[in-house]
């Protein structure tokens, strides 16, 4: 993206860490820089565990994130004229007024130095049908925009792809790194469709919404 990196992410995206509450067996959440603590993981600043903090494994932090239902999205853009994407769920929306809404891409994304430059991007919101597109985004050593993909080029060149539950067209608006991802904010500029059913992510499965 082409905007520059801020000093700090907003508040709701610093991460979580488990704290044993006092003179219990349980844990609690804490939000990382709550309260005066000073070790934010901002940028590639070093996290350190404050008194009474007990590090969390990865497999004990993948279990509770898994327990969380998530969209699926895919991102793409085209700088320079080839196009780039891949699969997200970390997409969420930050601003009503102005339309602002972010993902996060993992430094070692090796999308991300192409989707960098891209001055404009599209989150394409996929359909609960769209699970075939979504791992086609995810994996490596292939061609993403060949068929059986279809999609043709929007505003300011996106790629958009077809039969998604919505588009959301975005000016690149603001990165930062954050531990081991970069976010990145857009500012919204069209979108279209948004009565699709969506597809989700969920205990590392895809599966869709069911309306009680
Ligand atoms: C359901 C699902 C959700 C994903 N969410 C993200 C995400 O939010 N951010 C990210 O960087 N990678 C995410 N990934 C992984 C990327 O799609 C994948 O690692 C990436 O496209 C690998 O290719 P690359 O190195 O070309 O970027 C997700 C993958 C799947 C299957």
């Amino acid at each position: 993206m082409t905007a520059a990196p801020d000093e700090q992410p907003p508040a709701s995206h610093l991460r979580l860490v488990s704290v044993p509450e006092q003179g219990g067996r349980g844990r609690k959440f804490r939000r990382v820089g709550e309260e005066g603590e000073s070790h934010a993981s901002i940028g590639s600043e070093e996290v350190r565990p404050a008194g009474g903090e007990v590090p969390i494994g990865p497999e004990e932090f993948r279990q509770a994130l898994a327990a969380h239902a998530a969209g699926v999205v895919v991102v793409t853009a085209r700088p320079g004229g080839e196009p780039v994407g891949l699969t997200a769920t970390s997409f969420t929306s930050v601003s009503l007024a102005p339309p602002l809404v972010s993902f996060y891409v993992d430094q070692a994304s090796t999308t991300w130095p192409a989707l960098s430059k891209a001055e404009y991007f599209a989150v394409n919101v996929l359909a609960s049908h769209q699970v075939e597109l979504a791992a086609r985004f995810a994996r490596k050593g292939v061609d993403r925009f060949a068929a059986p993909t279809r999609w043709s080029p929007g505003l300011a060149d996106v790629p958009l792809l077809e039969e998604v539950a919505s588009h959301l067209v975005c000016r690149a608006h603001h990165t930062s790194e954050v531990g081991d991802h970069i976010l990145v904010v857009g500012l919204v500029v069209a979108t279209a469709g948004g009565d699709g059913r969506p597809l989700l992510y969920h205990q590392g499965r895809f599966g869709d919404f069911q309306p009680r």
